[in-house]
């Protein structure tokens, strides 16, 4: 379609009916390999919105939202934070570290932000992650990586160390796991650590004496008296958040469901084994606040109009040249919360039509797109090789994954700048071709096209 002029949209209708949502709650996922852009579309639909539920992850999330000259990076808190009167909860399915979350709710108190027991719900079987988590975590990735007798080299998870992995590990095991529901009562707490750190300091002291670090063993007593500070703010907010969600849904109110990392991610389903250990499919929606399936019928798929991965795991379309080192420049891909240069290239349709059917998009929203403006031409990987034999599905092993020889269609660029655009049909002749192909190759509408990290620079359908 031509062009029409930038910044002519004068659409006032709500957000959600712009982008024809259906009536009801919504989960805004991830679909490729994290950060593309979920926390500034969180803080978009938050305004029309009754809740904000957290469901996955932990402090390895990065949601970085800009509001006027203001930038928040939220790690745990949700991202609806931002306006007042929203319920904010932090489901089951999420992992604590609860020094990160109080410093959270400090840090935006300062800057002016309500939060309190009326905003803030914290579930009270979400499990804590803990100092030991982290050192375990840390230590872990090192002793995979220790050369060994047969004297292969290997690619760590490449995690952010921030205790995620262990944190799930623990709940799986049951017996070393602490919930938020413990820190309600400190005496029998107390009696929990006392069992759980001589577990956590053999752990610890075995891996330790494997990789050469040193280990300092931690005390019981000194951690609870670290953690009572800490459960002093945290305590007025926990709650039993499934209960909360229900009530919210039985009084015809909206929620919104925030997920972390993403789909490719996604401990079951993304590529394993350089994943995260949480369920970041819409999948885990469920699992992780206790709002059954068929209650969410809005399915927002998230995409990066390019790729980008950080951490370890092949990526088909990786581009090692001067094309990917512009794409991390322009779009400034380095980690919000690590601050490691994220890897970049060109969007994987194969991938993306996998993720947006494990996930069940209904609607995508094509973020970042500005970051592409001026490229002479935009390619799009539409099929995968290996050995010059077809795939036809997308790998289970990243064993395969890494093998692959991407199919390229390949569009004309657009010329920017396009952040004034408001509506789809103000973007270039080129952009919106670009955003059709995606649309027709995953058989979801793209809904919205970001066009700058600001709430108001974006371009709707
Ligand atoms: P998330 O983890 O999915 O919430 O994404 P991150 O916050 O980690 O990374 C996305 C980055 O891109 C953030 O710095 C955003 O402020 C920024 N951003 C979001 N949308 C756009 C956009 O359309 N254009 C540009 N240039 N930046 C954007
Ligand atoms: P947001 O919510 C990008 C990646 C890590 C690593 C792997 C495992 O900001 O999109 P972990 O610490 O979870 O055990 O690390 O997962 N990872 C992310 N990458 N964005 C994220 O979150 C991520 N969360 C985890 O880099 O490769
Ligand atoms: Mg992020």
């Amino acid at each position: 379609m031509p062009p029409t002029a930038p910044g002519t949209s004068t659409e006032t209708k709500p957000l959600i009916d712009r982008l024809g949502l259906k009536p009801g709650h919504a989960t805004i996922v991830g679909l490729q390999w994290g950060d593309e852009g979920k926390g500034k579309v969180v803080d978009m639909l938050a305004a029309e919105f009754d809740a904000v539920a957290r469901y996955n992850g932990g402090a390895n999330a990065g949601h970085t939202v800009v509001v006027g000259d203001q930038k928040y990076k939220l790690h745990l808190m949700p991202s609806g934070i931002l306006y007042p009167g929203k319920f904010n909860v932090l489901g089951n399915g999420v992992v604590i570290d609860p020094e990160q979350l109080v410093s959270e709710i400090v840090g935006n108190r300062e800057r002016g932000l309500k939060v309190d027991t009326t905003n803030l719900f914290i579930s009270n079987r979400a499990h804590l992650v803990l100092p030991y988590h982290k050192a375990q975590d840390q230590l872990q990735e090192a002793a995979y990586i220790m050369p060994n007798a047969l004297d292969q080299v290997v690619e760590g998870i490449g995690t952010t160390g921030r205790g995620i992995g262990p944190c799930y590990a623990d709940k799986a095991l049951r017996s070393t796991a602490v919930r938020m529901a413990d820190l309600q009562d400190l005496n029998e707490l107390r009696h929990k650590l006392h069992r759980i750190v001589p577990i956590k300091n053999a752990t610890l002291k075995a891996l330790s004496e494997y990789t050469g670090d040193t280990f300092e063993p931690i005390d019981a007593d000194a951690l609870l008296e670290w953690l009572k500070p800490l459960a002093e703010v945290l305590v007025p907010h926990i709650t039993n958040t499934a209960g909360l969600l229900h009530r919210v849904t039985a009084e015809d109110k909206r929620i919104l469901f925030e997920g972390a990392n993403a789909t490719l991610l996604d401990i079951d389903h993304g590529t394993y084994p350089y994943v995260t250990s949480s369920n970041c499919s819409s999948l885990g929606a469920h699992t992780g606040t206790g709002v059954p399936g068929h209650q969410v019928p809005n399915v927002i798929g998230i995409v990066k109009a390019y790729q980008t991965r950080v951490g370890g795991g092949p990526m088909p379309t990786q581009l090692d040249d001067a094309t990917g080192d512009r794409i991390r420049e322009v779009g400034h891909e380095y980690g919000t919360t690590t601050g490691r240069p994220r890897r970049c290239g060109w969007i994987d349709l194969v991938a993306l039509k996998y993720t947006a059917s494990v996930s069940g998009a209904t609607a995508l929203c094509v973020m970042l797109l500005d970051v592409l403006a001026d490229l002479p031409e935009l390619k799009l990987c539409t099929g995968y090789m290996i050995d010059g034999k077809p795939v036809d599905e997308f790998p289970a092993c990243s064993d395969d994954l890494s093998k692959i020889e991407p199919v390229y269609e390949t569009l004309p660029g657009f010329e920017g700048p396009v952040d004034q655009c408001r509506s789809i049909a103000e973007l270039p002749e080129n952009a919106q071709n670009y955003l059709k192909f995606i649309s027709d190759f995953l058989g979801v509408p793209v809904v919205l096209a970001s066009v700058g990290p600001k709430r108001d620079q974006s371009a709707v359908r």
